[in-house]
């Protein structure tokens, strides 16, 4: 009997969803790890030339230990059938590769795909809507840290909360929320996931940009002469978000932003990081995003342009350098 009850649970083993995600970096692998270790079997969508063998191993340090696992891998160039079975793409490109990325990838997806973007800053799900062809959109937000130590190597750098809530189109099927609940610690799903969104282009807002141009870790940024840029930062950031019909509170994202100035003092920002190592910011999404507002409705936002314009003269000398 007992071998027929086991025999039973197995045929009755609910169908599992198949989540993939695109883009490997450090919140891609971290991703994957937490959904295996909850019991999915994640799919990594990668460049062709990263994809060497169709399962490949991936480590993850934490402060318990060293886990491996073996994740299948797919190349963004395989034949469309091979994506076809996918119920929920996870995005977890810089800003300025979704789009295009994503445009040659959509017409393999199912009609029935879900994406959820997670990346910094706001903006390319405005040009994704319209190319959706009636799939669903959900965009989400995560301070949990994570740094990539190696091509297929990360540390888990520091926990905090995952937001994820729908933006257009279907619904986040239930199965799928419930699963990504599940495996991502501290998460929760937000019916209006927008707010949240905008408390983390605050901080990435004031935090990110300042510690790129003065090459500087973000706690330097409790100094006084910084806390001034910081808060016309957030006033102009409050501005615009009143135009676009969100009610922020200044003093609650600049306590927020301090916040995490003072948790990761040591840290130095993605953006630094990537100025340092010669690569595209993510500027565009963060600062330049509240430019696009900004001139669609014809305010002025002085210091958050002062602040594009530096980190992009940056970006421009350090790439002409490299070339
Ligand atoms: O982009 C980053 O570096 C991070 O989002 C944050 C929160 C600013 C910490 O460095």
């Amino acid at each position: 009997r007992l071998a027929s009850s086991a025999a039973a649970q197995t045929r009755w083993r609910a169908p599992t969803m198949t989540i993939a995600i695109l883009g490997a970096g450090a919140i891609g692998q971290l991703l994957a790890h937490q959904l295996a270790s909850s019991g999915c079997q994640p799919l990594l969508i990668v460049r062709p030339d990263k994809c060497c063998q169709p399962l490949q191993k991936f480590t993850l340090e934490t402060r318990n230990g060293s886990y491996c696992r073996m994740f299948p891998c797919l190349a963004i160039d395989a034949a469309a059938a091979e994506f076809s079975n996918i119920n929920l793409l996870i995005v977890t490109l810089k800003a300025y590769q979704v789009v295009n990325t994503l445009l040659a990838l959509l017409p393999k997806l199912s009609q029935h795909c879900q994406l959820l973007l997670l990346h910094n800053g706001l903006g390319p799900h405005r040009q994704l809507i319209p190319l959706l062809a009636g799939r669903g959109l959900s965009l989400g937000t995560t301070s949990q840290g994570a740094l990539r130590i190696g091509e297929r190597q990360i540390r888990h750098t520091g926990s905090g909360i995952t937001q994820l809530g729908d933006i257009t189109g279907p619904a986040m099927p239930k199965k799928l929320q419930s699963q990504l609940l599940q495996a991502i610690p501290d998460s929760e799903w937000c019916d209006d996931i927008m707010p949240a969104l905008w408390g983390k282009l605050a901080v990435n807002a004031a935090i990110n940009p300042l510690t790129a141009i003065d090459n500087i870790p973000n706690g330097a940024l409790a100094e006084k002469h910084y806390q001034q840029q910081i808060q016309t930062v957030i006033a102009e950031l409050v501005k615009i978000a009143k135009f676009e019909g969100l009610s922020l509170d200044n003093d609650t994202l600049l306590q927020r932003v301090n916040q995490v100035i003072s948790l990761t003092a040591t840290n130095y920002s993605s953006m630094q990081q990537d100025i340092q190592h010669q690569r595209l910011t993510e500027i565009d999404a963060i600062n330049g995003y509240l430019l696009q507002l900004a001139q669609q409705h014809d305010v002025e936002l002085p210091v958050n342009q002062s602040l594009v314009a530096q980190v992009k003269c940056l970006q421009t000398q350090l790439m002409r350098c490299s070339h």
